[in-house]
């Protein structure tokens, strides 16, 4: 029998039917979440917490953003799903807005990170066989060990982080894992057969962390002078969450490909450089019948609400990022922690100590963030928080912290 809405179920009621009925795949804090607004979310009791984590980067712009709301029903009244059979009035729109923001070529879109990754990962092999005369089923990617991409098999494969593996091989070969921020090593690991090098550069997932100073510059010149893709994984770190609009910028390069997503209801791969210059273009996304992104598609990519919401979303709240949380982060970080980083928005605080405790101690405190790895805190609130709110979020972490 189903349940429903105006049964009105507690936390407990609520987390039991999702333990009982919901596969085991996460680990959340016990907070059930029922509304929300900017930078704050309301539990079912009605309680009160400030977000200090943006669903991961994907609610940069602040939660029910009125005008991304607006457009989404706007469009729903109009058409919702057209499949990529026929072309619709918004997806020409929201390319030529992502093109004149970013200076990429051409984009596509994907449903989720994983598999905005999972593409670059086809286009990269693609222009690898077809232009860099790689022979057929050699291609190699260079990542960077603590890497994170995303879930799928193939992404999984190039992990070096043995919990997002375990158990789910056989995995899909051609990758080469160097240590995050080593450009030597990037030189080094660099064979005829290399087509791309994939790199977050500033590494999220574990626990913010910052390369040393000129890595992205000095990769994306190793890339250049050696033919190899430079595809950068924004998903976490673009669109303002570091104080840029991409993380890139801090190192003045431009990658050749860009994965982003998250602020967006999709994830996006983007190709910069699709026309060739003569025999030694990077890559082509052009539209004949073998370009790199022929194999790649989804019903849902660039569907219309999607596209729609999209569009009013760019112009988000990038200024802000660069400036607040005054103060280093080793303010914060008494004697429970040792260290800590941050980029923009952005700040892992590293503990000697199990870190989940402490973020549900945060939690009683009003404040919603979450542990990565078993030691870092991460903090990473949407980017429309107010310098007020982050004052009252820091009293509380220097409370709890301390
Ligand atoms: C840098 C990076 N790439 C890819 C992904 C995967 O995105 P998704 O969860 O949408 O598949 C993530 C997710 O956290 C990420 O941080």
């Amino acid at each position: 029998m189903p349940i429903t809405e105006d049964q009105l179920l507690g936390t407990k009621e609520l987390i039991a039917l999702e333990e009982a009925y919901g596969a085991h795949n996460y680990h959340p804090l016990d907070v059930v979440i029922e509304r929300a607004a900017g930078a704050w979310v309301y539990d079912v009791e009605g309680k009160r917490y400030l977000d200090c984590l943006a669903a991961y980067s994907a609610v940069n712009q602040g939660h029910c953003h009125p005008r991304i709301l607006e457009a989404l029903v706007e469009q729903a009244k109009k058409v919702t799903l057209t499949s990529r059979a026929f072309r619709n009035a918004q997806l020409p729109l929201l390319y030529k807005e992502l093109h004149d923001l970013t200076g990429m070529e051409m984009t596509l879109l994907m449903n989720s990170g994983a598999e905005a990754v999972e593409t670059a990962v086809k286009a990269a092999r693609k222009w690898g066989y077809t232009k860099k005369g790689i022979a057929a089923g050699q291609a190699e990617i260079i990542v960077c060990a603590g890497n994170f991409h995303g879930r799928t098999v193939t992404v999984v494969s190039f992990s070096s982080d043995e919990q997002y593996r375990e158990g789910f091989g056989p995995f899909t070969p051609g990758f080469r894992i160097i240590p995050f921020g080593d450009a030597k090593a990037l030189r080094a690991a660099i064979t005829p057969n290399t087509c791309a090098f994939l790199v977050e550069p500033i590494q999220g997932e574990a626990g913010i962390v910052i390369p040393p100073d000129g890595f992205l510059r000095e990769a994306a010149a190793i890339c250049r002078e050696k033919r190899v893709l430079l595809m950068v994984d924004e998903i976490q770190s673009g669109l303002g969450r570091t104080g840029k609009l991409f993380a890139y910028m801090h190192e003045g390069i431009r990658p050749d490909v860009l994965i982003i997503g998250r602020h967006w209801p999709e994830g996006i791969t983007r190709c910069r450089r699709c026309c060739v210059e003569g025999d030694s273009g990077r890559i082509r996304a052009g539209r004949s019948r073998k370009h790199v992104w022929r194999e790649s598609t989804g019903v849902r990519g660039g569907a219309g609400v999607a596209a729609s919401a999209d569009r009013r979303e760019t112009g988000g709240a990038v200024g802000g990022a660069g400036r607040v949380f005054p103060g280093e982060i080793a303010d914060v970080a008494q004697p429970s922690s040792e260290r800590g980083t941050r980029a923009g928005l952005w700040i892992g605080i590293e503990l000697t100590t199990e870190a989940r405790k402490y973020c549900e101690a945060l939690k009683e405190e009003g404040i919603l963030c979450k542990e990565t790895h078993s030691h870092i805190i991460r903090i990473a609130p949407p980017l429309v928080i107010q310098r007020e709110e982050i004052d009252w979020a820091f009293e509380r972490i220097r409370k709890v912290l301390e």
